[in-house]
């Protein structure tokens, strides 16, 4: 707001003060998205706009006048209903036109003995909205007082600017029901596949068995019926029902991240990163490598599940290192401005396209063949389930032949999927 003089004394001086002070009030309601917050800055304004000695906010509810609010020096009708017909809030909303009253008693629409016990001698009364009113403003002085035109109109353009307002107000409120509904609906049907993809894992699982076993029994009893052709055949068969049956594990070991109740702990990343580096470091002594892991990365979170995601992205890390003469691997936490607190796992390794990024952490997805670096490619679509499961987010920054980093945010927890859909 620009810097006033208020000891100017120019004619015009009042009515501009009140103009500057009208658009403040359009400008906080245009902010507003509850009704409660409208009628408060309505109630408040209305009285000082006119510098008046109380106002009152009014809302049509059928036949009856709601005084649901006031800002006065004495209590007026706060919480009171009337009937439309027998007060003059309901005469401005009926008429769709405002109304100045210089004394009161004089006026047949005032119902004289609700206002003997307040203050009031004189009032202005205007509707919110033109079209069919949802509502009055009402203000009033304790001294007789001839309302100016100016003063009116001032009212007006309040009432105005209110039923706008008030008309954001419920579409804000429309909007974030729907917003509400539809991210309901699109977990419901994430619920449903995620229990479809169990049902349908577990269920592969008996005529796998069977295939593995009978093509084994086949071998084994009954050589003389093969020829080496048969036998090479059966074998790939066998093989195949191996693969397929390890890649059913992996999608049920995956469902049960999502499935599993998640247990809430403070978790030091720190250690179990350190835990992790020396099982890596164990694996493969031969290798060289500097793994650099910043202390005090503790978080809210499930500790057996934080360490699934540490140990995939740590492995992920380590394994894509192992063509470099010197491994370079850290573990630390970024805090950008404003934003959610990053934790990442850097390598110096292969590292991949980045356009390729984001399908990374879907299931089964490889960027290397199994030839150059082993694996199956659940790693980093276990890490973005449980990152999700703990409200965070999980991204990833690499070049070709220049390493990789990993990060992820957490926040709140999710609740678990439950084994089979409700309706079931
Ligand atoms: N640190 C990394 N550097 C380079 N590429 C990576 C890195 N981490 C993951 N990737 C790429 O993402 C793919 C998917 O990773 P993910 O961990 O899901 O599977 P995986 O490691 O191949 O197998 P799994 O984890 O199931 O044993 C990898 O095959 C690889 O192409
Ligand atoms: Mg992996």
């Amino acid at each position: 707001m620009p810097t006033v003089d208020t000891s100017s004394s120019s004619p015009g001086w009042a009515g501009e003060q009140s103009a500057l002070r009208l658009v403040e009030v359009v400008q906080n309601l245009s902010l507003a998205r509850d009704l409660d917050t409208v009628i408060d800055i309505v109630r408040r304004a209305a009285r000082r706009l006119c510098q008046a000695d109380g106002a009152t906010f009014v809302l049509r509810e059928g036949d009856f006048c709601h005084y649901v609010n006031e800002d006065a020096i004495g209590p007026l009708w706060k919480g009171q209903r009337f009937p439309l017909g027998s007060c003059i809030s309901g005469w401005a909303m009926t008429h769709g036109r405002a109304t100045a009253i210089k004394d009161i008693y004089a006026d047949e629409r005032i119902p004289h003995d609700v206002y003997r016990v307040t203050f009031v001698k004189s009032l202005v009364m205007v509707p919110i909205r033109a079209e069919s009113p949802i509502g009055a403003i009402g203000i009033y002085w304790a001294q007789r007082h001839a309302a100016t035109d100016a003063e009116i109109e001032l009212l007006q353009a309040l009432g105005n600017s209110a039923s706008v307002a008030m008309e954001n107000v419920l579409l804000y409120r429309d909007l974030e029901r729907r917003v509400a509904e539809r991210t309901e609906q699109l977990a419901a049907a994430n619920r449903e596949l995620e229990t479809f993809a169990y049902s349908v894992s577990h269920d592969l699982q008996a005529p796998l068995r069977h295939i593995t076993s009978y093509s084994e029994l086949l071998a084994k009893e009954h050589p003389e019926a093969l020829d080496e052709e048969s036998r090479a055949w059966l074998g790939r068969i066998h093989h195949a029902a191996g693969t397929m049956a390890q890649l059913i594990q992996s999608l049920l070991r995956l469902s049960r991240f999502t499935r599993v109740e998640l247990r809430r702990t403070r978790v030091d990343l720190s250690r179990i990163a350190r835990e992790l580096a020396k099982l890596l470091r164990d694996e493969g002594p031969e290798r060289v490598a500097e793994i650099e892991i910043a202390e005090g990365l503790t978080v809210e979170g499930d500790e057996e599940l934080l360490r699934v995601v540490l140990q995939n992205l740590l492995a992920n890390a380590w394994k894509f290192t192992s063509r470099r003469d010197t491994a370079r691997i850290s573990v630390g936490m970024q805090q950008p401005p404003g934003g959610a607190t990053a934790y990442f796992v850097r390598d110096n390794g292969a590292g991949f396209d980045p356009g390729h990024a984001e399908r990374l952490f879907g299931p089964f997805q490889r960027l290397h063949s199994a030839k150059e670096f082993p694996g199956t490619g659940i790693g980093l679509a276990t890490v973005k389930r449980i990152v999700h499961r703990h409200g965070g987010v999980v991204w990833a920054e690499a070049a070709v032949d220049e390493g990789a980093t990993f990060f992820f945010t957490l926040g709140e927890i999710e609740p678990a999927v439950p084994d089979r859909p409700a309706s079931a």
